[in-house]
C-alpha cells in the first residue's frame, strides 16, 4: 500500500530531528556571560567553555552580554532558539532577579532548561589599597564614622556583589553610596585605582590582588577560612555569623531545548568539572567544582526553586524595593 505523502514527510522530519540530536553540535555553541570580560563570572565561563569545546568537538564561544545585573543576558538566552547553540552561564543573581526586578522579560525557573550547577564561589570584603582600616572591626568603625563619603562598588542590581553589599550593610547597620559597574572586572580597576573604596566580590576576582597586597581584604563570607587565603578571617570570626554567602553558578539552555541536546551539554559540562586544568585553576581562585550529584538538571531545578524563595524573603526583609 502506497504510504501517503504526508506520512513520508512526518517520518523524514522525525528522522531529521533524531539525526540532529545525534550529530549535535554541528557548529560552534555560544556561551552567554552576563557580566563584563575579566570579571569572576567570565573567568568561570571561559574555563568551562575551553574544556567543553574539546568534549563537544565544536568551539564554545563566550559572549559577554552585560547590563541590568545579568538580566539582559538571561533575556537573550530565554528568547534564543531552543536548539542547543546558545547557553547561559549565570550565578546566584538568576535567583535574586525575580525579587529585584518588577517586570522580568522571562521566567527564571520555567523559561529555561537546567543544565546543572557548576561551582560555589566565596566572597571577600575588600577595599582599596590605602583604605584607613587594618582589620574588619576598624573597617566597620571607619565606615560608620564616614558613611556619607564611602563608595561601595557592585555589578548592578541583582549581581552577587550587590547582594553581598546588601548583606554587609545590613550586618553593620550602615548604608553607604553604591556605584554600579557592568561587572566587577571593571569595578576592580577602579578599586585598584582608588576611585572607589569598598567592594564585596568573589575570590575568583579578588584572590590575586589580595595576595599581591594591591587591595586590602577584611573577611571571607564562608564558615571556614580558605586554604588559598589562610590569613583572611571569616565573617563569623568577625562576629557576623549571619553574614555568610557563597555565589553558586549554573548553566541554562532555552526552554524546549531537546532532551538529547540537554544531556549532551550536561555531559560536556560534567567532563569540564573533572578537567584537571579546571580543578587546578578553580583551586587557585578559592573555589572547586560542585559534587557530581549537584551537576544534574534535576538537582539544579530543585536548588533554583529553593534559592528563588530564600532570597525573596531575605530581600523583602532587607526592605529592598524591586526596580
Ligand atoms: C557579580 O557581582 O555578580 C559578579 O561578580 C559580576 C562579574 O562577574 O563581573
Amino acid at each position: 500500500m502506497k504510504t501517503p505523502l504526508r506520512y513520508a514527510f512526518v517520518t523524514l522530519a522525525l528522522a531529521a530531528n533524531v539525526a540532529g540530536a545525534q550529530t549535535y553540535p554541528t557548529k560552534p555553541v555560544t556561551m552567554v556571560i552576563p557580566f563584563a570580560a575579566g570579571g569572576p563570572t567570565d573567568v568561570v565561563g571561559r574555563l568551562l567553555a575551553q574544556s567543553m569545546s574539546k568534549t563537544l568537538g565544536q568551539q564554545v564561544i563566550v559572549e559577554n552580554t552585560v547590563g541590568a545585573g545579568g538580566t539582559i543576558a538571561a533575556t537573550r538566552v530565554a528568547r534564543a532558539a531552543p536548539d542547543g547553540y546558545m547557553v547561559l552561564l549565570h550565578h546566584i543573581g538568576h535567583s535574586t532577579a525575580p525579587s529585584l526586578y518588577r517586570k522580568l522579560p522571562y521566567d527564571a525557573l520555567n523559561g529555561f532548561e537546567m543544565l546543572g550547577l557548576v561551582t560555589d564561589v566565596p566572597m571577600t570584603v575588600v577595599a582599596k589599597g590605602n583604605f584607613q582600616a587594618k582589620d574588619f572591626g576598624e573597617m566597620v568603625r571607619y565606615v560608620k564614622a564616614n558613611k556619607e563619603s564611602i563608595n561601595l562598588a557592585n555589578a548592578g542590581t541583582g549581581s552577587a556583589s550587590h547582594l553581598c553589599g546588601l548583606l554587609l550593610q545590613d550586618a553593620i547597620s550602615t548604608k553607604v553610596t553604591t556605584v554600579p559597574y557592568k561587572g566587577t572586572g571593571p569595578a576592580m580597576n577602579d578599586l585598584l585605582g582608588g576611585q572607589v573604596d569598598l567592594m564585596c566580590d568573589q575570590t575568583t576576582n579578588t584572590t590575586s590582588y589580595i595576595k599581591s597586597g594591591k587591595i586590602k581584604a577584611y573577611a571571607v563570607t564562608t564558615p571556614k577560612r580558605l586554604a588559598v587565603l589562610p590569613d583572611l578571617p571569616t565573617t563569623r570570626e568577625a562576629g557576623l555569623p549571619a553574614f555568610e554567602v557563597a555565589v553558586w553558578h549554573g548553566m541554562y539552555a532555552p526552554k524546549g531545548t531537546p532532551g538529547d541536546v540537554v544531556t549532551k551539554l550536561n555531559g560536556a559540562m560534567k567532563v569540564a568539572l573533572k578537567d584537571p586544568l579546571v580543578i587546578e585553576r578553580f583551586a587557585g581562585l578559592g573555589t572547586e567544582p560542585v559534587a557530581e550529584t549537584r551537576a544534574t538538571p534535576e538537582v539544579h531545578r530543585q536548588f533554583l526553586t529553593a534559592e528563588i524563595a530564600k532570597w525573596k524573603s531575605v530581600i523583602e526583609k532587607a526592605g529592598v524595593q524591586p526596580e
